[in-house]
């Protein structure tokens, strides 16, 4: 199963990936996280130092001659099958991949990095048990068919305000558009009881994440948004996300 996390910048995209990772580990499942975001915080995310952070794949230019080609011949079906493994940074039991901002792919423009970028994620298919979740770019802007046409489901992130809430409610439209349906509203930082102005086109409320103090605390000296405290009201939330997105696959319990 893959599935994307979009929104405004801010809003908890990149936190809520690593949650929904470290979740889904936690059930024994195999979990591949997908920085697409050219602001690169999944890895300091997922505790991983400076160093231990995979250059993006989009910065690998000799890589990228090597398999899509240069020069007006590239290849747009470069062979990728040995990449996901020789690329990866491991996080605990999770998987990285750094691609940095896949904007563009598929939306016609051919350039080599986005060929090979776009032919990764396709390749990145589900197994038995395999997980692959996409950290977006912040906003619509970067919203393309290269990024939601290997995807089978979209986590539209929005903060209490109006602000974040339009800005998921364009996102949801427009991947409507290119055919992604299935999608669920994470409500981030707010509290369950949380009433919400008229949006037109958001997608349904699935799950409320609340403040989480213990991130809050730390964040000043990690970047970590592993092993937080409030495990009893991160794990529902991940259930109903999945459960939303999962179209009748059994969601797994730690
Ligand atoms: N529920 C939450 N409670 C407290 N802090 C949060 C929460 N969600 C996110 N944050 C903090 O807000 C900041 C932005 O979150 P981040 O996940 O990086 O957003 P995005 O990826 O959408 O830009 C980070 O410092 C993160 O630690
Ligand atoms: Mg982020």
């Amino acid at each position: 199963m893959k599935l994307a996390v979009a929104g405004k910048g801010g809003v908890g995209k990149t936190t809520l990936t690593v949650l929904l990772g470290e979740y889904l580990t936690r059930c024994g499942q195999e979990v591949w996280l997908v920085d697409a975001d050219t602001a690169l915080c999944l890895g300091p995310a997922l505790g991983l130092s400076p160093e231990a952070v995979p250059t993006p794949l989009i910065a690998n230019s000799e890589l990228i001659r090597q398999r899509v080609g240069g020069d007006g011949m590239i290849s747009l079906n470069p062979q990728v099958h040995d990449l996901p493994e020789k690329l990866r940074a491991r996080a605990g039991n999770m998987n990285l991949l750094v691609m940095g901002s896949v904007a563009g792919a598929g939306g016609g423009c051919a350039c080599a990095a986005n060929a090979l970028v776009k032919s990764l994620l396709g390749h990145l298919v589900e197994e038995r048990g395999q997980w692959v979740i996409v950290d977006l770019e912040a906003g619509v802007e970067h919203l393309g068919r290269g990024t939601v046409q290997y995807v089978d489901g979209l986590v539209v992130v929005s903060e209490p305000s109006l602000r974040g809430l339009t800005t998921a409610a364009q996102i949801s439209g427009l991947a409507r558009d290119l055919g992604l349906t299935r999608q669920a509203l994470v409500l981030n930082r707010a509290n369950g009881d949380c009433a919400l102005p008229e949006v037109a086109g958001l997608p349904p409320l699935t799950a409320t994440l609340p403040r989480l103090p213990s991130l809050e605390a730390r964040q000043i000296f990690s970047a970590s948004a592993l092993d937080l405290a409030e495990r009893g009201q991160i794990d529902p939330a991940c259930r109903a996300i999945l459960g939303a997105l999962a179209d009748g696959k059994a969601i797994p319990e730690p």
